[in-house]
């Protein structure tokens, strides 16, 4: 204990678990970093007006969710609540997208930020792994994320996942469905708050998880039916391309996201053994994003998958991930000779990449060997004045108890033809 703890909506990644937050962010970069995306890394903050432009000034993370602050300079800054505005940001500033060589394919690993009501699998800071394909309107690209997505998952051994899919329409024809929903919306009996909402952003009522408005929803307006033919066609398209991938999804017209930059294609991973918290990760074409932030028009398509939330499916699944020991090796020198000896052997196992500890301190052998089971190694190398004096060392294994004497100079050859 101390006098602190971590802030409300936070918690800290500690040995062992943490190793497990690390395996899952590299599996989901594995299939990213062998498809042609190369990795992106953008400041944990950005000018709010960002995401105020970006992920939208109606939606509940710029209004309520995010992290705000001025600087001492009088800068208006905020905590980044996600990825996507900040990684068009940085291809845009750099100018990426001029090099002739769209889509510019972007992967990312990070934290963010969102103001919001903690519970299982809500925190204020979580992690994700994301991935964008910027510039470039091409159904192949937004299948490719998908088919990845499912990659990086059925990789860890997730089984219990769903994929969910809708299409937004675009700039043509989601503009004649949200005045028919409108329509539909302002007939109903709804609070002042919900009111409000049908005039800023009446797709986000569907939304609404209250049985009393989803009963009135029935018989609302589905935006599937206001699709233009493009639309239909790119929709029809991922869909054809997913099913010859073998990845299986579900229609479902009611997915709206929360973010305001979608466009076509939309798309959320949920886990069933996750509760109300179930999406695992979610994305989508936001192909007037760049306009909306000042840029040129570049088609994109992307998804962030949460990783938090994919460790908590990991273990709604009981899956232990097989995790390599971090620790190989462990040595234990019994007095002060026997301390400098072992110290230089272990710096030469480390050298030549093995992973070795070493009982520091001036534990007794008692201590020290139970360190060295606890560090999770193989082998244990023992060795006392006598031992030194006869020029070996104690090679022991931790798993059969076996011991064997070792000369010291041979030690490393030895360990490292063991483990091979
Ligand atoms: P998002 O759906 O807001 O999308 O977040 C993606 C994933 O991040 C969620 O499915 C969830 O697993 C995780 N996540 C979000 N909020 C929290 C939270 N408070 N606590 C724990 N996990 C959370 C985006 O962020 C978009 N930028 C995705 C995207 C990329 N669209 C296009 N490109």
């Amino acid at each position: 204990m101390s006098t602190f703890n971590a802030p409300k909506g936070t918690y800290d990644l500690l040995p062992p678990d943490s190793a497990k937050f690390l395996a899952v962010r590299e599996a989901i970069a594995a299939p990213l970093r062998n498809s042609g995306y190369g990795y992106v890394e953008t400041p944990g903050f950005e000018n709010v007006e960002l995401f105020a432009r970006g992920v939208g000034e109606s939606t509940d993370i710029v209004t309520k969710e995010m992290y705000t602050l001025t600087t001492k300079g009088g800068d208006e800054l905020a905590l980044r609540p996600e990825g996507t505005a900040s990684v068009l940001r940085a291809a845009l500033e750099a100018n990426l997208h001029k090099t002739g060589n769209l889509p510019v394919k972007l992967w990312y690993s990070g934290s963010y930020y969102r103001y919001e009501r903690p519970q299982k699998g809500r925190y204020r800071h979580f992690s994700q792994v994301g991935a964008e394909a910027i510039g470039a309107e091409d159904p192949l690209l937004d299948a490719e994320l998908i088919i990845l997505a499912d990659q990086a998952y059925r990789s860890l051994g997730l089984r219990e996942f769903r994929i969910l899919l809708n299409s937004l329409g675009d700039k043509e024809c989601r503009p004649v469905y949200r005045t028919a929903l409108q329509d539909f919306l302002r007939g109903l009996d709804l609070d002042e708050d919900t009111r409000r909402r049908v005039d800023i952003n009446p797709l986000r009522v569907l939304d609404d998880k209250r049985p009393d408005v989803q009963k009135q929803l029935t018989g609302a307006p589905v935006l599937r039916d206001y699709l233009c033919d493009a639309c239909k066609a790119y929709h029809e398209e991922v869909r054809e391309l997913l099913t010859a991938a073998g990845v299986a999804f579900e229609d479902d017209v009611k997915l709206v996201r929360g973010l305001d930059y979608y466009t076509r294609t939309t798309f959320e991973f949920v886990h069933d053994g996750l509760g109300s918290q179930s999406a695992v990760g979610g994305g989508g074409r936001y192909d007037g994003l760049s306009e909306m932030i000042g840029g040129p028009a570049l088609p994109s398509v992307g998804w962030a998958l949460g990783v938090d939330r994919t460790v908590l499916a990991l273990e709604a699944e009981g899956i232990e991930l097989e995790l390599p020991p971090t620790t190989e090796v462990f040595a234990v020198p019994l007095g002060e000779e026997a301390r400098q000896v072992l110290f230089t052997t272990v710096t030469e196992l480390r050298r030549a990449g093995v992973a070795t500890d070493f009982a520091y301190g001036g534990k007794g052998l008692k201590n020290a060997m139970k360190s060295a089971n606890r560090s999770g190694a193989r082998y244990a190398i023992v060795a006392g004045e006598r031992d030194l004096a006869e020029g070996v060392v104690q090679l022991k294994d931790l798993e059969s108890g076996e011991q064997n004497p070792v000369p010291l100079a041979e030690v490393v050859t030895t360990l490292l033809e063991k483990r091979a």
